[in-house]
């Protein structure tokens, strides 16, 4: 007997800052969370901040311009112009929420300082507003969830993880199957908000929590909903290559304070690369790193001189991920690889978030609203957590249709651990920052001897999306680098809708 609970309002599956910044515009919420709220989800990992145009000399159009100009071609102006002009916004409301910005001492007049902005890659102004020099994700968390905990009209299950959407007759989406602690549930209500994040642990080398999988990709695929840009996969460039899986970060702000790429010969490498050396975009400076890497020369990220004895108080956190395996970067260099760290594609929304889907919504790294195109400018990504999620929120909690009864109630299949790491081994392998036909060729069949094996399981339906998609990308643009084809062609963007289920599980 499966249990049933009845929301009167949006059904939230993630506790992300879009999953959080969703319940508290739309005031009434119900958020399933895979974790104790506030660990476990990326956004607490974040160590950057939030890209916005608060400084005086900056405008929400010149990030705009820089957002478009990393993208490459794919973004939409749109959904650019939208997050950009409500970046300050976005900003100051999480201060208000108590998010502790760090701050310059007060002017005369000034009650509070202005915000620290720190340049990072291909940003044309500093302006990542950030929290403790490192800690901007789990700072920024830690507010949002106390309003969460003080508003009664949000409930929160933890330890709750989506088994399958439910759909009416008209496919509608009017709840969620869901494993709550250990128990089958049927939740139903007014409209299912996805905020489930990225994909990196689909991944052998990842700096996000292992258990942000593309489950909410999978879930909405296999429910047929409309997929945007699934190949677009970032790598951060700088990833602490100390054996821990997931890889701690070493933020792109050491960068922009001046720190150095090297190899093991101490070569500054990056003018080999890009004239905007270690600041040139993101693919391009992973790219490099795993070029120096293939060719033996190893990479690491030297901030003796740019930060040094300031590293402990500065960026606390990439501090002690060092030290624990006996790195001082105040005086060593810091081994790096490049990471999965973010997902551009995802559930295709429009502006508040609606998927193609009545019923549907998706917000943050799960989401593709065209806003990061092929490839995300740094920092971008809590911005659009917070601006997305409230509009996904705000939108949803309109929505008065109930729907009918779900036809289906089987849960989708789970995929056992030792083929998940196998996955994981295999898209490193062949989806990585260099692709090419023979490897995702390769991975394409992996992928469906382990789908014939285990069932249209939602992390390997993910992995499908993005390997079929990165296989047909005849190109390179953005984080989508294919060796044996170098160039850019048109610049059009990715769709896909998946066909109906097996039949069991229809
Ligand atoms: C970083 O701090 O380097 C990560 C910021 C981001 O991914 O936007």
């Amino acid at each position: 007997m499966i249990e049933r609970v009845d929301f009167d309002g949006p059904v939230i599956l993630g506790a992300g800052l879009a999953g959080l910044s969703a319940a508290l515009a739309a005031k009434t919420a119900l958020v399933l969370s895979p974790t104790p709220l506030a660990t476990g989800c990326s956004s607490a990992w974040a160590q950057g901040g939030l890209a916005a145009a608060l400084a005086g000399d900056d405008t929400p159009s010149l990030h705009a311009a820089d957002t478009i100009a990393a993208g490459a071609g794919l973004c939409d102006g749109e959904a650019v112009a939208l997050l950009t002009r409500e970046g300050p916004a976005a900003v100051r409301d999480l201060a208000a929420l108590g998010a502790p910005f760090d701050r310059k001492p007060p002017l005369e007049g000034q009650v509070v300082g202005d915000f620290v902005l720190s340049l990072e890659a291909a940003h044309s102004k500093a302006r990542v507003a950030r929290v403790g020099g490192d800690g901007a994700g789990a700072a920024i968390m830690a507010a949002v969830v106390a309003a969460v905990r003080a508003t009664p009209t949000i409930e929160v299950r933890e330890n709750a993880r989506a088994r399958r959407l439910l759909q009416d007759q008209t496919g509608r989406v009017v709840g969620v199957l869901a494993e709550i602690a250990g128990d089958l549930v049927e939740v139903r209500g007014r409209a299912v908000i996805l905020a489930t994040g990225g994909v990196g642990g689909l991944y052998a080398v990842t700096t996000t929590p292992a258990q942000v999988r593309g489950e909410g990709l999978g879930l909405a695929a296999l429910a047929s909903a409309e997929i945007a840009d699934p190949e677009f996969v970032q790598f951060h460039p700088t990833a602490i290559d100390i054996g821990r899986d997931p890889a701690p970060l070493a933020t792109e702000a050491l960068r922009g304070e001046g720190s150095i790429l090297r190899n093991t010969d101490g070569r500054a490498f990056m003018a080999d690369y890009h004239p905007a050396k270690e600041l040139a975009p993101r693919d391009v400076v992973a790219r490099a790193i795993h070029a120096e890497r293939a060719a033996g020369r190893g990479a690491f990220l030297d901030a003796t001189t740019a930060v040094g004895a300031h590293f402990p108080h500065e960026f606390p956190a990439v501090f002690e991920a060092c030290q624990s395996a006996g790195v001082d970067p105040r005086r060593e260099m810091i081994p790096v690889t490049p990471a999965v760290h973010y997902h551009m594609g995802g559930v295709a929304t429009d502006l508040d978030g609606r998927a193609s889907l009545p019923g549907l919504y998706a917000a943050g790294e799960c989401a593709s609203t065209g806003v990061q195109g092929a490839n995300r400018l740094a920092s971008n990504s809590l911005l659009e957590a917070a601006v997305f999620g409230a509009r996904a929120g705000r939108a949803a909690a309109t929505e008065v249709e109930t729907g009918g009864e779900p036809v289906s109630l089987v849960p989708l299949p789970d995929l056992p651990d030792a083929a998940f790491q196998a996955l994981r081994r295999a898209m490193s392998r062949d989806a990585g920052v260099i692709r090419d036909a023979e490897g995702l060729g390769r991975l394409q069949d992996e992928v469906a001897t382990l789908e014939a094996a285990h069932g249209p399981c939602p992390p390997l339906v993910a992995a499908r999306l993005i390997v079929d998609a990165a296989l047909a990308r005849q190109e390179s643009r953005g984080g989508h680098y294919r060796a044996d084809f170098p160039e850019k062609a048109e610049p059009i963007r990715t769709f896909v809708t998946l066909d109906a289920l097996p039949a069991g599980l229809r």
